[in-house]
């Protein structure tokens, strides 16, 4: 294992960081096991996020490793066009007892962009198959994050993200956000105030007509923008609006599918059922790339009526990548014997404390805790949006805790498998560094 400096920084052209002031102070890492990762000066590092939310089983799990290694050996590659391998429908299977089969059938893709473009292809290709060709118009909400393909961008409601690559796609329109910390600040799951603004979608029901309407996509809980915890009751309204109007309703669960809420879904923990759910990340406990898109039966079944001949125009040269599935079923396999979700149930309670002992520290505006997620706003310095934050996060780095942040909000998301002893330790480094900062 190489776990040398690299001699030159200057051509990898990294994503959604600030290049200049990365290389200029490079936080590099090398290897990782269990609960940690060591960089490259051999420190150890507590992590806090699950490498970017991806690692629910803890990192380097051997049964992982082992499943990988021996897929790679065994069958590099295999073409799922017109071809296929079993462990991809073996996969599929065991996804569907995953969610209880609550959803029928699955459709492999490489990221989470990918399984949100996908999904909302499907939507659209289902509208059309049905003879509901008019039904184009796809509902994001603001501050969503869907991934960085044109489709998620345009539903995704995160200017930064939007504003150099316009024009993204035409008829799109967007449900408020649902933060609100006048009335929500300091919440323990879901936060009791907003359910109403899910009412919103019948305005652009009556706005657009619900036969323009294809989908309604939304992250059950919003990570990549700063932890947003719906409302009491907002995703139970939503569901009813999207009934009553024949419009799908898209569950992105990139961030809370595989554990994240304790639940295997975030449609489990909010018994709301969507018609579709796009995951990646913990699908293959972050070991290699792959997302997918479940659907319900009739989803599915509405392309299986067409003539003979391809259902769907539609897929990756990796859709179903053997070492990917072999990672995956590995990952379900670990997700059962270790009894992960429950681990996690048991510690959320000491968790969402630990997360709220920080209420009256320097800067702290609101702490707001959903299973073993944490959300800790900070006051931004005037004029200088996200460099608190920022600064928290360097800080952070060299005090040997690995935390995300965006704009002024930490985001944790730690493996699952943390044991109360990571939890003090976090907490215990991450108050010192809020006592401070600038
Ligand atoms: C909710 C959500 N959707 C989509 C994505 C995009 O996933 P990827 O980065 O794998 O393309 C993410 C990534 O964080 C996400 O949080």
């Amino acid at each position: 294992m190489n776990e040398a400096r690299p001699e030159s920084m200057s051509a990898f052209w990294m994503p959604f960081t600030n290049n200049r002031d990365f290389k200029s102070d490079p936080r590099l890492l090398v290897s990782a096991e269990g609960m940690y990762y060591k960089d490259v000066d051999g420190n150890q590092i507590l992590d806090g996020t699950a490498g970017l939310w991806c690692v629910p089983c803890g990192h380097a799990q051997p049964r992982i490793v082992s499943a990988v290694r021996e897929m790679i050996g065994q069958l590099d590659f295999a073409p799922t066009f017109q071809m296929g391998h079993p462990a991809a429908f073996d996969l599929a299977e065991k996804l569907m007892d995953y969610t209880g089969h609550k959803f029928g059938h699955v459709f492999y893709t490489n990221s989470g962009s990918e399984a949100v473009d996908t999904a909302l292809k499907i939507a659209l290709a289902y509208h059309k198959a049905r003879g509901e060709g008019g039904r184009t118009r796809l509902i994001g909400r603001e501050r969503g994050y869907h991934g960085v393909g044109f489709g998620g961008l345009s539903v995704g409601g995160i200017g930064p993200n939007r504003k150099a690559f316009g024009p993204l796609l035409p008829g799109v329109d967007h449900l408020p956000h649902t933060h609100n910390l006048l009335k929500n600040a300091f919440s323990r799951g879901e936060p009791d105030f907003g359910a109403e603004l899910a009412d919103e979608l019948e305005r652009l029901v009556t706005l657009h007509d619900a036969s323009t309407i294809a989908a309604v996509i939304i992250e059950p809980v919003s990570g990549s923008t700063g932890v947003l915890v719906p409302p009491k009751g907002y995703l139970k309204k939503l569901r009813q609006i999207c009934d009553k109007h024949g419009i799908l309703l898209i569950f992105d669960e990139v961030i809370t599918g595989f554990g994240r809420l304790t639940t295997p879904f975030a449609a489990d923990y909010f018994e709301v059922e969507p018609d579709m759910m796009t995951t990646a990340k913990g699908l293959t406990n972050g070991v290699i790339p792959m997302g997918a898109v479940f659907s319900k039966r009739h989803i599915h079944d509405a392309f299986m009526d067409a003539p003979a001949g391809i259902e769907l125009f539609h897929g990756y040269t990796y859709s179903g990548h053997p070492v990917a599935c072999a990672a995956s079923l590995a990952t379900l396999e670990v997700f059962k014997e270790q009894q992960i979700l429950e681990h996690a149930r048991g510690i959320q309670p000491y968790w969402e404390d630990a997360v709220h002992s920080l209420k009256g520290l320097p800067h702290v505006i609101d702490l707001r805790t959903i299973g073993l997620i944490a959300g800790i706003e900070l006051e931004p310095i005037p004029g200088k949006p996200g460099a608190r934050a920022f600064q928290a996060l360097k800080k952070a780095f060299a005090d040997g805790i690995l935390i995300r942040t965006t704009g002024d909000i930490i985001a944790l998301s730690p493996p699952l498998i943390l044991e109360k002893q990571h939890i003090d330790d976090l907490f215990g480094k991450l108050a010192n560094i809020l006592k401070n900062l600038d």
